[in-house]
């Protein structure tokens, strides 16, 4: 495995060539979430790059950019293992040089749910992602449904720019017990993980109830909550059944391809899950 900490050691980093060329963007310490989405590029592409990089523009203020949890030797074992063909870990000055002029923005859905609760953080993401993508050169590029909005706001920022790289999404991979697999989990004691778990039990529930037919958004967010309200370490930031695309909040009544998505925090640990309701009845 080529491992890079400059640019000018990549190999295809900038040189036109023939092969697909996979990128699987990472912020390091690699669980099978991360794992998934490689194993996924891998079988599809012929050269596979990986990046660890720990992004402090997308990060608040006093947020836990320092606390991340970093195990670069850990993940380049298993990067190895994957057979991934090149790592890329740049140092912080070469994504952004000094004197740094241009900013991406995105309106208005850096501003809605995930962006109200942290500002800045996916004119942050936008902002790597650009630039490792110019850096790297994908032909495509890969990213978890984990992060629907971050999905949401990189199909945009390729969208609008043109940006020559096809974007594949990745479904959420869950532990045994329905939780979805973060970097963050690490953070959590053994009764945080428990009440942890009524987040996926409350999107589960909700989805059964969809598939049996109830529409109405207001009651799909309260069988969520409802789930979530007992657990007295869990600070609920939002319950949102928003419309893709536009994220505009649905009112009414729901349609497939919906995304219901929750964030709470449990001491000073963030979590955040979602699905896309499926299987309406009659939908097939
Ligand atoms: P990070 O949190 O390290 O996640 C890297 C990729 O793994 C993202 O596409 C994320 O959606 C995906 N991922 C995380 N947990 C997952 C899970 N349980 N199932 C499936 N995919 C999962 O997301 C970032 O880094 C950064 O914002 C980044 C895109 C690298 C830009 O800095």
């Amino acid at each position: 495995m080529n491992i890079a900490k400059r640019k000018n050691d990549l190999k295809f980093g900038g040189g036109p060539n023939n092969l697909t060329h996979g990128f699987v963007p990472t912020m390091g310490a690699l669980h099978d979430g991360h794992k998934e989405l490689i194993r996924t590029a891998r079988a599809d592409c012929e050269f596979l790059t990986v990046s660890i990089f720990v992004n402090p523009t997308q990060f608040a203020p006093g947020g836990d950019f320092l606390e991340y949890p970093r195990t670069v030797e850990q993940d380049i074992t298993a990067l190895r293992e994957l057979k991934v063909d090149q790592l890329y870990i740049p140092a912080t000055d070469e994504i952004y040089p000094q004197g740094t002029m241009v900013n991406i923005t995105l309106e208005p859905i850096e501003h809605l749910l995930e962006g109200a609760q942290r500002p800045g953080h996916f004119s942050g993401v936008a902002n790597v992602v650009l630039r490792l993508f110019n850096i790297v050169r994908p032909t495509r590029a890969y990213f978890g449904e984990k992060d629907a909005q971050q999905l949401i706001v990189i199909r945009k920022l390729v969208t609008d720019l043109h940006l020559p790289v096809e974007i594949v999404g990745c479904p959420t991979v869950r532990d045994s017990d329905g939780m979805a697999l973060s970097s963050r989990n690490v953070f959590l004691d053994p009764e945080e993980r428990v009440q942890a778990k009524s987040i996926s039990r409350g999107l589960f529930a909700a989805q059964d109830a969809f598939s049996s037919g109830e529409l109405s958004s207001d009651f799909l967010r309260d069988v969520v909550r409802k789930e979530l309200e007992p657990n007295n370490l869990l600070f609920t930031e939002y319950v949102s059944l928003c419309r893709p695309g536009s994220m505009d909040e649905v009112l009414g009544e729901c349609e497939e391809g919906d995304i219901l998505s929750v964030a709470v925090r449990l001491a000073s640990t963030r979590l955040i899950d979602n699905i896309r309701l499926r299987n309406r009845p009659g939908s097939n």
